[in-house]
């Protein structure tokens, strides 16, 4: 945001420069003065006459108030995956929606989809801008009349956070820290925030439940973990509706087939499993490795809860819709189901119809046997559960999108597949 506004103010500033030491030269000093008086004057004028007649005059922007029966969101991070997913089910159920977002990771790809399928002014609107930038976050609260924020904006790859952990740090538990400020100095009541089963780490008991202890093995799941205690301590003495969602493996995409995930291709390696399954279906990559086949698991495998997109945005509407002033929501959202690795590659195979060839390799360090959620108090507290569960299906419908978008938001490319 700032870099865009510099550059405008610098040309600015280059053109009256080069006019004034066009007009008067130095040796007629008076007549100099009264010249730029005059200049000044007609510059004034003429910019008051060019702001008068343009439309945005006066006219300040439906996003800036408040409006009765309108419920105006903002989603950080509503270019990326999950974020874009909620943006659709939001606009679609008359939400008003500003997606701010700094591309990162996002796919501004995304957000032209949804500015085609809501073009109606005060729906939507996108604004490029780094949550790290307090300035600018606190003039987009300051500029806009949010009644609550979802918070999806994230670096979110628990082996990338291995690598970079100030990085993660940085962008997942100061960036929520800079939202929460502008929330409370701007009196937005309502947040609503991403955060993950990493937050347990390796919990002896399954299923993994609201009460089991948060121990976080991993940079990740620690600057998760430290973002919701921000959230919570801030919380206490505040009259703020809060839900933090805890999502289990996230799946799946638009069945409709206008939204897909689409990773940076250099995030890959880091890429979660049904990434790498349709990466390795489109020959991307040879094939898939499966870590540790000796787990204490029915088939050797690890067992994971996949939960569809369509589900958890789902889960994301009923939080905002049951949030209630000075209350905390906190849920797990997964299936209650798991499914092993061995499990989500015969899916795999059979959604795409391509023979992915499979390696069974040693254990990776720092991966668990199970991670299972127990959805029981999200279904009645929310009255949510999760109806996309036919694992096959969901990496069906994600696999048509991708098949399609071969180059993720980019240009089309011709499938050979
Ligand atoms: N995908 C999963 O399986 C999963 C599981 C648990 C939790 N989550 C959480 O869900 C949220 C969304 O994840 P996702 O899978 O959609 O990831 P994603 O990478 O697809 O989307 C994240 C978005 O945030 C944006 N972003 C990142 N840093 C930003 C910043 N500093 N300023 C502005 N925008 C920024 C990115 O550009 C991107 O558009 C994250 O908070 C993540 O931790 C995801």
């Amino acid at each position: 945001m700032q870099s865009l506004n510099r550059s405008r103010t610098q040309s600015r500033a280059n053109r009256s420069l080069s006019l004034g030491g066009m007009d008067f030269a130095e040796p007629k000093k008076k007549n100099n003065f009264v010249g730029k008086i005059l200049l000044t004057a007609v510059l004034t004028a003429l910019c008051i006459l060019m702001l008068k007649q343009s439309p945005n005059f006066n006219t300040p922007s439906v996003f800036s108030h408040h409006e009765e029966g309108v419920t105006h969101l903002l989603v950080t991070g509503g270019a990326g995956y999950i974020g874009s997913h909620a943006a659709l089910r939001l606009l679609k159920d008359s939400y008003r929606v500003t997606i701010v977002d700094n591309l990162s990771r996002g796919n501004l790809g995304a957000v032209k989809v949804l500015q085609e399928l809501f073009p109606e002014p005060g729906r939507l609107q996108f604004i490029y801008a780094d949550l790290g930038d307090a300035k600018a976050v606190n003039r987009i609260f300051s500029e806009n009349a949010f009644d609550a924020v979802m918070h999806f904006a994230a670096v979110a790859y628990v082996g990338e956070s291995t690598l970079d952990p100030l990085k993660y740090y940085h962008n997942i538990t100061s960036n929520t820290l800079v939202v929460l400020e502008a929330m409370a100095s701007h009196n937005v009541k309502t947040l609503i925030y991403s955060s993950t089963c990493a937050t347990y780490g390796e919990p002896e008991k399954m299923p993994i439940t609201e009460e089991t202890p948060q121990i976080p093995i991993n940079p990740y799941g620690k600057a998760k973990k430290m973002a919701e205690d921000i959230i919570l301590d801030f919380h206490k003495n505040s009259n703020m509706a809060v839900m933090i969602l805890r999502y289990f493996n996230v799946i799946g995409s638009d069945p409709e087939g206008r939204l897909g995930e689409a990773p940076r291709p250099e995030l890959r390696e880091h890429g979660r499993i049904s990434g790498a399954c349709f990466d390795a279906a489109r020959g991307i990559i040879s094939g898939l490795k499966v870590r540790g086949t000796d787990y204490k698991t029915a088939d050797g495998t690890c067992i994971r809860d996949y939960i569809d997109v369509t589900d958890l945005v789902d889960a994301h509407v009923k939080a905002l819709e049951k949030a209630k002033p000075g209350n905390v929501g906190i849920y797990n959202v997964g299936t209650g189901r798991g499914r092993s690795v061995k499990e989500f590659v015969e899916a795999c195979k059979k959604a795409t119809e391509v023979s992915i060839k499979v390696d069974f390799l040693e254990r990776r360090p720092g991966d668990y046997a199970e991670v299972l959620a127990d959805p029981t108090k999200i279904l009645h507290e929310l009255n949510w559960t999760a109806r996309y569960t036919d694992l096959q299906e969901s990496l069906k419908v994600a696999w048509r999108w991708q098949k399609s978008h071969l180059n993720g938001y980019g240009p089309v490319l011709v499938s050979s597949i």
